[in-house]
């Protein structure tokens, strides 16, 4: 029980021959958490997300899930994948990388059908996430003449109709209107309290307010610099600062000091 889900020990990523972008990164992420990671463009989120999603793999230290190391020579065993792929969802910050089937019935079906759900189990699963999202009108679609937020939610109904433990989304609400936004963050909320464990990348704080905890900070040298409470993190104005994730001036409206705040996103 006291495993955590996901274990990183002094982890290094480079991208080819360049400049690691990680170096030393440790940190353990437990299951039930909701956790948000912080930071500019370019601070490495996407990077970090896709370690933890198995996507590429760490040149140094350690990466253990539920206390398995998972290395690129184990994950080319095709049953660790598989059970690695659909215990662990990602919905990508583009939705056009995900989706690639005809329909949306197709896209939502094709996860359970390479599990080898029979096609009862398979119908059923696709009719019961096209229920759960609301999204029944769209099943004859074809996923690439939706719009933004219709591909977002068939997206995420593509990776929910594996039941994933863990949800990983990259930046999940750029480009949606509010509406979905709100419609997204209610359902992560809604996961979470299922015991689902989510994690998000995200440089916007207000997001980072409504759906995480606990919140890792990545500056735009690419290091861990803040692993606290959501809470902490947004009441740390100089910190955020440093990152990049507010910018303000300070000036003087005869004696009141008057402070500007930006956030991005
Ligand atoms: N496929 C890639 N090849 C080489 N460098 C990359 C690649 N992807 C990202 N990088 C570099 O790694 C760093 C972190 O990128 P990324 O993880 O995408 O940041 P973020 O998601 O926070 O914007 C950046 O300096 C970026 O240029
Ligand atoms: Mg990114």
């Amino acid at each position: 029980m006291d495993e955590p889900l996901f274990y990183l020990d002094n982890v290094s990523f480079g991208y080819g021959a360049g400049e690691p972008v990680f170096r030393d990164v440790s940190l353990q992420i437990r299951a039930g958490e909701k956790i948000c990671v912080l930071g500019a463009n370019g601070s490495g989120k996407s990077t970090l997300l896709k370690i933890l999603c198995a996507l590429i793999f760490p040149g140094h230290g350690s990466f253990r899930f539920f206390g398995q190391e998972i290395t690129e020579q184990r994950m080319e065993d095709d049953g660790l994948a598989r059970d690695y792929h659909r215990r662990i969802g990602f919905i990508f910050q583009n939705s056009d990388v995900q989706l690639f089937n005809a329909s949306v019935w197709d896209e939502i079906a094709y996860g359970p059908l390479q599990m080898g759900l029979s096609g009862e189990q398979v119908r059923q699963r696709v009719a019961d996430v096209l229920a759960m999202l609301q999204i029944e009108n769209l099943r004859e679609r074809s996923p690439h003449r939706l719009s933004g937020g219709e591909k977002k939610k068939v997206a995420v109904a593509s990776v929910l109709a594996l039941n994933p433990e863990v949800l990983i989304l990259d930046e999940p609400t750029s480009g949606l209107d509010p509406k979905t936004e709100r419609w997204l963050t209610d359902l992560l909320l809604e996961l979470n309290r299922n015991g689902r464990t989510i994690i998000a990348s995200t440089h916007n704080l207000d997001l980072a307010h409504v759906i995480s905890t606990r919140s890792l900070v990545l500056s735009e040298a690419h290091r861990l610099v803040c692993d606290d409470s959501t809470h902490n993190v947004l009441a740390n104005r100089e910190l955020l600062m440093d990152v990049n994730l507010i910018d303000e001036y300070c000036h003087f409206h005869g004696d009141h000091e008057h402070i500007h705040r930006y956030t991005h996103g």
